[in-house]
């Protein structure tokens, strides 16, 4: 139970994990790629009490603004932990351990995630340290061993990395990135080892020892069974996370979770008892916060309206590294399995000016779209503010539009939103800067 609003993005999550990203990358381009845009510094040192305030300031003006928003919205916050009495009542234990009861004629379950163990390594946020633990480090650790190439150890591994850490991801699959497109993957794979991140896929983590001060993270190739150990100072655990329900009484309103643990609910959110709905990590669908996000507003439509809508289809994906790397909508892979023809229309950002002007060129726009009728099924982007540029592809997915669509719509000029016209261009004709 926290004693703040905002969840796992807010507290531990999307937010602080934001602030480090965008401060640590700031700091290795002030000391490795300042100089050859013209602007010499010497001394540049790092100030890791103040990189951690600077984080801390913006989730508690993000939090705070919360409670302000709680308190306009005339929406009651009860402190406490909640725990289904009944179908109808919810006992709160507050910190103290006073208990009261509430009464909810219709109730939405939104107790999201946390992070899945892993055998064999035992959590102290010190030294074998959940995503939580990597926000709040006390010092850049001299070695440090991720596991798990998914989006936590990308962005964390970096975060550590630009700071100092010899950073070395393992990673069962032959790839990383937690099942991006193959292309995107590879490319994203070679830019981060650039910049000095180790990377060791297929292969799988057995076990661990801790010793003088160290952990030694035990691997094995996963194609030839060849047993190694690693030294770290400390171990990074990110190998999914797991719904999170415990303390919450289901038993009491006979919810059963399923075998993963996940609410299990219908096209309106409701669970096996239809006035307790359910969104967010805790049930089916993409760990996200703009995916929890647009269902407790269709959940909470469904009670008062008797309609609500999510888009499942067109739900973007963000990886906040640098080059940041988006995407929405189908793979390739999803649409060789489904037996959808498709046309593939590419840009790389080494021939856009604006990603020229800035240096920052490295990258490509991929756009997937219906051999017959040009409409966008995809949309793949690594290169600076991908995370931005990915939007535009949402937004002519959910219009239903064309890549002729966006190739046709004026693009400010100079832009990094250029590079995505011309995949547009390229999908069904030819782009112009190629
Ligand atoms: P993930 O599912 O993204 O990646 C986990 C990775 O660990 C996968 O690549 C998997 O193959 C690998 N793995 C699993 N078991 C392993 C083993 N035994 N040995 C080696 N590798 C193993 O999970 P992650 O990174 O922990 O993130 C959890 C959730 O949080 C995800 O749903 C993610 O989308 C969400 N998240 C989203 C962010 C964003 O949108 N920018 C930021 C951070 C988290």
């Amino acid at each position: 139970m926290r004693s703040t609003l905002g969840g796992t993005c807010l507290n531990v999550g999307c937010i602080p994990s934001k602030a480090l990203l965008h401060n640590s990358h700031l700091y290795k381009e002030a000391k490795t790629g300042f100089s050859k845009r013209g602007i010499e510094c010497s001394d540049i040192k790092l100030n890791l009490q103040q990189l951690m305030k600077a984080k801390e300031d913006a989730v508690g003006k993000l939090t705070g603004g919360i409670e302000l928003l709680f308190r306009k919205n005339k929406v009651d916050w009860i402190k406490g932990k909640g725990s289904f009495k009944d179908a109808n009542n919810i006992e709160v234990t507050t910190a103290d351990g006073t208990r009261s009861v509430i009464h909810g004629k219709n109730i939405i379950i939104a107790t999201g995630s946390e992070p899945a163990p892993f055998p064999g390594f035992e959590i102290d946020e010190k030294q074998i340290i959940t995503s939580t633990g990597a926000l709040s480090l006390e010092k850049v650790p001299e070695k440090m061993i991720v596991i798990g190439g998914g989006v936590i150890g990308l962005e964390l591994g970096s975060v550590w990395s630009r700071l100092g850490s010899e950073v070395t991801v393992v990673e069962y699959l032959p790839a990383i990135g937690a099942g991006m497109d193959a292309e995107l993957a590879k490319t994203f794979q070679r830019t981060l080892t650039k910049q000095g991140m180790k990377f060791k896929c297929n292969t799988k983590v057995v076990g661990s020892e801790k010793a003088n001060g160290k952990v030694l993270v035990k691997v094995e190739s996963v194609k030839t069974g060849k047993a190694e150990s690693l030294e770290a100072d400390v171990v990074l655990v990110s190998v999914g996370r797991r719904p999170y329900t415990e303390g919450l009484g289901l038993d009491n309103v006979d919810i059963k979770p399923d075998a993963k643990g996940r609410i299990d609910l219908d096209a309106q959110f409701r669970t096996s008892v239809p006035h307790i709905r359910v969104i967010g990590d805790v049930t089916h669908g993409p760990m996200l916060a703009h995916k929890a996000e647009e269902e407790g507003i269709a959940a909470v439509e469904y009670i008062t309206n008797g309609y609500g809508h999510v888009n499942y289809n067109v739900i973007p994906s963000v990886i906040y590294t640098h080059p940041e790397v988006a995407w929405v909508g189908k793979t390739e892979q999803q649409l060789k399995e489904e037996g959808v023809k498709y046309r593939v229309g590419s840009f790389p950002f080494v021939a856009n000016s604006r990603a020229k002007t800035i240096d920052d060129a490295e990258g490509l726009v991929k756009v997937l779209t219906d051999a017959e009728t040009d409409r966008i099924l995809g949309a793949h982007i690594i290169g600076t503010n991908a995370g931005e540029m990915i939007q535009e592809a949402a937004l002519a997915m959910e219009y239903g539009g064309s890549a002729e669509d966006v190739a046709r719509t004026c693009h400010a000029h100079p832009t990094l939103s250029e590079a995505f016209k011309e995949a547009c261009m390229a999908a069904y004709s030819k782009p112009i800067h190629a």
